[in-house]
């Protein structure tokens, strides 16, 4: 057993109480609402990178579905761009992008499972939109912390205080303003940064935020006499925040660590504005990594021994090599270059030789991570999504869930002779997390089963460009899938009296197959003894 009150031992370099100063976060947004820009500016404002455009290219080359594939096959752009790692003011940022297409994957659920915050990303003229929601309410699972940024305030906006009434009532989720936009649209000429009690302004239409104003209450900003700002625009954005303090609830801190509580960020990731801002609430008041609830026990981030989760697997550079890297969140201890891991699930040590560390700057030196930081480590398949690593102890974190596939089609091979080359591929895009694979008890063909329809592409061109198995797809007559759990005797009562619609998971966990929704509300009113889960925890 661990013990988490062990001192660790007296080394150069990284302390594990080094995690205090770790900010692990992730973008969600809408295609669309500035994720990309916005992640440019981060990077920018923290120095990370010098100038514009090295975000932005990623950006625009997944904008159509074919685009995305290619990207999705030169595995190393994705790879060195899943994890950004910045710092500014001795507070490390890591950035874990969430796939950006506006299709919905497991990979998205499962590195949101690997954050401690989120800072949600809304257009200003647009409010909350589809994808925003589905990602807003995987953050709520968990309860994470969300920063809220309202960008595009250089556009023709939604009015502020009607947008944050919208966006409060159709997330049942409390905002409170922390930067106000002194003016829209054509009229944007500023930010009201509220608890810092200061104010930047433009000195011409569409200039840069450089006339700073200090003030003790916002109402301080009537009647100065600012170059360039018009003075009904400040009369404008002092009324509608003086409403805005009125009627929203104040900062938090504990309803905002709760997730109950979100800082609204006014901005435009464009022009720069209200950046610098919410860097410094991330890095202010924005959590560092959690204690972390595993089988039967707490790990907290500052025990000495290291432990972590692979929460994202993925294909290297070169599509013709097997070679995997896995993305470990660290959840506590120093890891150091060389350490060996234990993995828990296949009961064995590995030489952590090579592990990759994510910094946006050539950062040589760096060969250490803390609970928070994100580790990549090559691999050839032994590692699985939902895998834990500890120096010894057999730790299962909880939260890294598989989800009940929405999408089944039979796969059918064009060559049959290849059926074990399939099989074998099927694994490794299981193992992936690319699509979960599901063996019917009574039908040779494998099943495969995703949440968005654009897995079912990637998947079909990756088993024919990097294992030379092409196939095609027939629909299923099943709508939905639960894995089915109880007393191991009733579960196979079950199995037996249903075998045409049972099949199993790539652990030999039994799948009920539902030929219609009221099939499976029937399964479960004559099955009382048994759940039919829509989630499953992993490991
Ligand atoms: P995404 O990653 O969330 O999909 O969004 P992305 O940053 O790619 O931004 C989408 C579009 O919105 C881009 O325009 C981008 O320039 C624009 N944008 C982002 N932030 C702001 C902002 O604060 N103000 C304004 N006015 N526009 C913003 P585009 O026309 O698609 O690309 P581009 O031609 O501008 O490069």
């Amino acid at each position: 057993m661990l013990d988490p009150t062990a001192h660790h031992p007296a080394e150069a370099g990284a302390d594990a109480a080094d995690f205090t100063r770790r900010r692990t976060f992730a973008i969600i947004s809408h295609p669309d609402a500035g994720k990309t820009t916005l992640t440019e500016k981060l990077l920018l404002a923290s120095g990370a990178i010098r100038q514009a455009g090295q975000v932005k290219a990623r950006g625009e080359r997944r904008r159509t579905r074919s685009d995305w594939m290619e990207i999705e096959q030169q595995r190393g752009i994705s790879v060195t761009s899943s994890v950004m790692t910045f710092e500014r003011d001795g507070i490390v940022f890591n950035l874990l992008d969430t796939p950006g297409h506006s299709d919905f994957s497991e990979d998205t659920y499962r590195t949101l499972s690997a954050v401690d915050a989120a800072v949600m990303v809304i257009d200003a003229a647009k409010g909350i939109e589809s994808q925003t929601r589905k990602l807003f309410e995987v953050c709520r699972l968990r309860d994470i912390p969300i920063f809220t940024f309202i960008n595009k305030v250089d556009r023709e906006s939604l009015d502020p205080v009607g947008l944050m009434d919208d966006i409060a009532a159709t997330l049942a989720l409390d905002l409170t303003p922390h930067t106000w936009p002194v003016g829209m649209g054509t009229d944007f000429r500023g930010i009201i940064d509220v608890p810092a009690k200061r104010a930047l302004f433009a000195q011409e239409r569409g200039g840069p935020l450089v006339h700073e104003v200090k003030f003790e209450d916002p109402i301080d900003l009537l009647g100065l006499d600012l170059p360039g700002v018009p003075e009904r625009i400040v009369e404008e954005a002092v009324e509608s925040l003086s409403l805005a303090l009125g009627v929203l609830p104040p900062f938090d801190l504990e309803s905002f660590r709760e997730g109950h509580l979100s800082p609204v960020f006014f901005g435009s990731a464009i022009k720069e504005a209200g950046v610098g801002e919410l860097l410094n609430g991330l890095g202010g008041f924005g959590p560092s990594p959690l204690p972390r609830n595993a089988n039967g026990r707490v790990v907290e981030p500052a025990e000495a021994n290291v432990s972590g989760f692979v929460f994202k697997v993925q294909a290297n550079m070169d599509p013709n090599h097997r070679d995997r890297v896995a993305f470990v969140r660290l959840c506590s201890g120093v890891f150091k270059r060389g350490m060996k891991l234990f993995n828990a699930r296949e009961k064995r040590h590995m030489a952590i030789a090579n592990p990759i560390f994510f910094f946006a700057q050539e950062r040589e030196t760096v060969d250490e991570a803390v609970a928070g930081d994100i580790i990549g480590i090559p691999n050839h398949g032994m590692l699985r999504v939902g895998d834990t690593l500890s120096e010894g102890e057999t730790i299962r974190f909880e939260g890294i869930p598989d989800f009940a596939p929405e999408i089944l089609r039979r796969v059918l091979l064009a060559d049959p002779m290849k059926s074990k080359q399939l099989a074998k591929a099927l694994h490794d895009m299981a193992e992936e997390g690319v699509v979960q694979v599901l063996r019917p008890l009574t039908d040779p063909a494998p099943i495969v089963g995703v949440v968005g329809t654009l897995q079912l592409d990637v998947l079909a061109s990756r088993l024919e460009k990097e294992y030379g198995v092409p196939i095609r797809y027939e629909s299923v007559s099943f709508v939905t899938a639960r894995w089915v759990t109880g007393e191991r005797a009733e579960v196979e009562r079950f199995v037996e009296t249903s075998r045409s619609s049972i099949a199993q998971d790539r652990d030999d966990a039994a799948v009920y197959l539902a030929r219609s929704q009221w099939v499976l509300d029937r399964a479960i009113e004559e099955w009382p003894k048994l759940k039919f889960v829509a989630v499953k925890e992993r490991g």
